[in-house]
């Protein structure tokens, strides 16, 4: 019974990932080819019935806190109504939602009433035309304007995520964390991964380079750790409303803490963000009704969790297997 969801390298594994689809309104660059992706059917995916059926079973071994993803997950008919059983299922607080904004002025009032409290936000540029050659998309004023509005109503942080680019939106690292002056939000600069397509290393920014750009502008003050387990290292300029968060993957991963699993909408279970390895709950799911087996299954992956990512250009073509926008983040 107990100690379940304790992996084999002595990590408490109770966050759970779960994209609810793999579509989306933008295209970055960064997360898939120009060309798109080959979409999921329709009974690929698994129904939110199944997707709370897995959670259930999960939350039986301690798995407390979960993250709705996708593709973009406010694209998927009934993502209010879904969010609502999750929060019923886990508790308010323990559900949070990443999106790219694009919807989010529609939707954020039904959120919240759903009972969602936290929203992380896609966000790479303060520029609209840079935002159109970035997404492939010219919706910058529409997620603009969801961040205000998600912000006014009072989800609190809103955290915005910026994957930072070499010759793309590296020149705005300052502009982007001098938001924190104005707004309390978190803005999270996150190291590139190879995901998506094209040149990855000449792109690269290492978050040692990105703190020393965040000096540029002003005091840098460490802040406590926010979220033990999450991957961001906060900071705070002095006299800052919001923080600023540095997400490393590459160049210092924090694999040692990491806490989370990852459900795909076509219902595999993923360890790792990088996992070579997926579990078919789908196919359990499917094939019985007895959670028993569902429940060895989330078990069994949980306990072989890999220590740690290993992963370099050479071999995340090999070793992936999924563009990002299939993974969720
Ligand atoms: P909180 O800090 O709890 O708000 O969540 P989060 O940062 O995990 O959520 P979000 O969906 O906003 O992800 C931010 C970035 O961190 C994305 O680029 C993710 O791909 C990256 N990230 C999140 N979890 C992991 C992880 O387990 N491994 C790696 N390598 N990257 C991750
Ligand atoms: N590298 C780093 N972060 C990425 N994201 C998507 N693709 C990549 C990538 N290749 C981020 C997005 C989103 C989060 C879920 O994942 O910024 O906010
Ligand atoms: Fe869509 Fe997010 Fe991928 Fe951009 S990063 S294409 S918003 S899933």
């Amino acid at each position: 019974m107990a100690y379940e969801n304790i992996d084999a390298h002595g990590r408490t594994v109770d966050y759970l990932r779960i994209s609810i689809t793999d579509r989306c309104n933008l295209r970055c660059i960064y997360c898939m080819p120009e060309e798109g992706v080959p979409r999921l059917s329709h009974e690929d995916v698994l129904s939110y019935e199944e997707i709370i059926r897995i959670l259930n079973v999960a939350g039986s071994i301690g798995i407390s806190k979960v993250r709705v993803t996708g593709g973009e997950p406010l694209v998927r008919k009934g993502v209010v109504e879904f969010c609502r059983s999750l929060v019923e299922i886990v508790g308010r607080g323990c559900v949070s939602i990443t999106t790219n904004g694009v919807l989010l002025e529609e939707f954020a009032w039904d959120l919240w009433n759903a009972g969602i409290r936290r929203i992380n936000v896609s966000l790479d540029t303060l520029k609209r035309e840079r935002f159109a050659e970035i997404t492939r998309r010219d919706y910058f004023n529409r997620v603009w304007n969801g961040i205000m509005t998600a912000y006014r109503i009072g989800f609190h942080p809103v955290k915005l995520n910026v994957v930072v680019i070499k010759g793309l939106n590296d020149d705005e690292i300052e502009d982007l964390a001098a938001l924190t002056f104005e707004y309390p939000f978190h803005v999270r600069f996150i190291e590139f991964m190879p995901f998506g397509s094209g040149e990855w290393s000449s792109r690269f920014v290492s978050s040692d380079e990105i703190v020393e750009r965040l000096k540029n502008v002003g005091e840098l003050l460490p802040a406590v750790s926010l979220n033990s387990n999450g991957p961001a290292k906060y900071y705070a300029f002095r006299g800052a409303l919001g923080k600023v968060g540095i997400i490393s993957p590459i160049s210092h991963h924090f694999c040692a803490t990491c806490n989370r699993l990852r459900l795909t909408a076509d219902g595999k279970l993923r360890t790792c963000l990088f996992a070579t390895k997926e579990t078919d709950l789908r196919a359990i799911l499917r094939s019985s009704e007895d959670d028993e087996k569902l429940k060895e299954a989330i078990v069994r992956a949980l306990k072989e969790k890999p220590e740690k990512h290993g992963l370099n250009e050479e071999l995340f073509h090999k070793c992936i297997g999924r563009p990002m926008i299939k993974i969720g983040g």
